[in-house]
């Protein structure tokens, strides 16, 4: 058998995001958020389902934190409410709130488990929506404050900060396409929503700095590998124009202080609202970055896609490959290949895997679930983190997406990405398989093939 190990002070950890799992969705002074909008009033969610319990975490994060010691997790990666700090997104702040984030940071710390904390995974204060949200450019000093009163009330306890959570997806799904919060369809409006979300990761950071000197400060981005659905000139060109949109639009400014030139060049005529000096504050230096992946993307060349003339095979199937229930492809590598960027080009910064996992039609049989496919699924993209980290590149952890089976927005609760199984209708946490197998790998540091 061959043995895949892992440094000594790798960092094992699971992931989750506050409107996914903690419920309570107007208790304590809490506002509402953009998601507590987009699920009671849009048709876009799978079953109706909304984040009003989820998984109860925030009355249960007692027993959810004493589970992950039991299970022997290192870290935990969570996200906080900014409605629940600020319930209209600015000016008056909820001590309820804060005080929620703080019993959850010590509970953690007393079961020895690192917090790594998200700042902004996708709960936009409604009250923030109202003032347009992240087209407004002013977002960015709202959200530099946020950080600031977060940082403050949390910073003498948690080192590892990150502000934003996947630009890219909750632009384009927010604001291009329209299937998440808050709904919009908006190509106008989405050029500059990405270079506020770009401006108010710079608040942020400097705000956690200020705040806390023993901050370690990055910020979470999915960039999946994008390939060309055929060889075809038109369909490579397509997929580094996708490339350019999804993946350097967002990594290139925070990592490198730029925007990508081939893009600047096909958004010309949309007069993007970048002023002299974004740059320079965009290029915050980092600590580390947070990189999510699940899989890669195929793109084919469509002319009637307004100046970029690309689109993405949602569909794409390739005979030998296998999907997970999300119907992502299961892709291994995808995760060396995006690992690799980042140094060869993007400064080599230290990287932590935020998150990565796989949904499952998984079932409770006795009182177990077996779980195996998503083992299997693990073990394949550990290889590759293992690979990366052969190749030198500075991987210092690993978070599993998710701790539990949560809601996964659009589709609700009908897609289960838990190491951990809850019954929606008793709470009831049982750990599966995987989360048995994750344990022996976060105690002993590595895993038998
Ligand atoms: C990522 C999100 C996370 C979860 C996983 C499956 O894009 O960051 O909240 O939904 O996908």
């Amino acid at each position: 058998m061959t043995r895949v190990s892992f440094p000594d002070d790798f960092l094992w950890g699971t992931a989750a995001a506050s409107y996914q799992i903690e419920g309570a969705w107007d208790e304590d002074g809490k506002g509402e958020s953009i998601w507590d909008r987009f699920t009671h009033t849009s048709s876009k969610i799978k079953h109706g389902d909304t984040g009003d319990v989820a998984c109860d975490h925030y009355h249960r994060f007692q027993e959810d934190v004493a589970l992950m010691r039991e299970l022997k997790f290192k870290a935990y990666r969570f996200s906080i409410s900014w409605p629940r700090i600020m319930p209209q997104g600015k000016g008056k702040v909820n001590q309820k709130g804060l005080d929620f984030y703080s019993r959850l940071v010590d509970a953690l710390l007393d079961s020895g488990i690192t917090p790594l904390v998200t700042l902004y995974h996708w709960d936009l204060p409604q009250a923030l929506q109202e003032k347009d949200g992240w087209a407004n450019r002013d977002i960015a000093r709202w959200f530099g404050d946020y950080a600031s009163i977060t940082a403050r009330h949390l910073g003498n306890r948690v080192k590892l900060w990150t502000t934003m959570n996947e630009p890219q997806i909750f632009s384009t799904l927010g604001y291009l396409i329209g299937e998440h919060a808050p709904g919009i369809i908006d190509p106008l409006k989405y050029f500059p929503v990405s270079h506020h979300i770009n401006l108010a990761h710079a608040e942020g950071v400097v705000a956690i700095r200020a705040e806390s000197s023993t901050a370690q400060v990055g910020t979470v981005l999915q960039l999946p590998p994008i390939y060309p659905r055929t060889d075809s000139e038109q369909d490579q060109r397509a997929a580094r124009i996708m490339d350019g949109l999804l993946n350097r639009w967002y990594a290139e400014p925070v990592l490198i202080g730029s925007y990508p030139e081939d893009m600047l060049e096909i958004l010309k005529p949309l007069n993007l609202p970048i002023e002299e000096g974004d740059l320079e504050r965009i290029h915050q230096p980092l600590d580390f970055v947070g990189l999510n992946c699940y899989t890669r993307i195929f793109v084919h060349h469509d002319k009637n896609v307004p100046m970029l003339e690309a689109m993405i095979d949602l569909e794409h199937r390739l005979p030998d490959a296998r999907y997970t229930a999300m119907g992502w492809e299961i892709y291994p590598p995808a995760l060396y290949e995006s690992l690799m960027r980042f140094k060869n080009e993007w400064g080599d910064p230290p990287v932590y895997v935020t998150e990565n996992g796989a949904a499952f039609d998984d079932e409770v049989v006795n009182g177990e679930v077996d779980d195996q496919p998503r083992i299997d699924y693990l073990k394949g993209y550990l290889r590759e983190v293992r690979r990366a980290l052969d190749e030198g590149i500075k991987v210092k952890g690993y978070f599993l997406w998710s701790f539990m089976d949560n809601f996964e927005w659009a589709f609700g609760y009908t897609k289960r990405f838990g190491i951990v199984h809850i019954d929606l209708n008793t709470q009831k946490r049982t750990p599966k398989k995987s989360a048995l197998w994750y344990r022996e790998l976060s105690e002993n540091g590595g895993f038998e093939l």
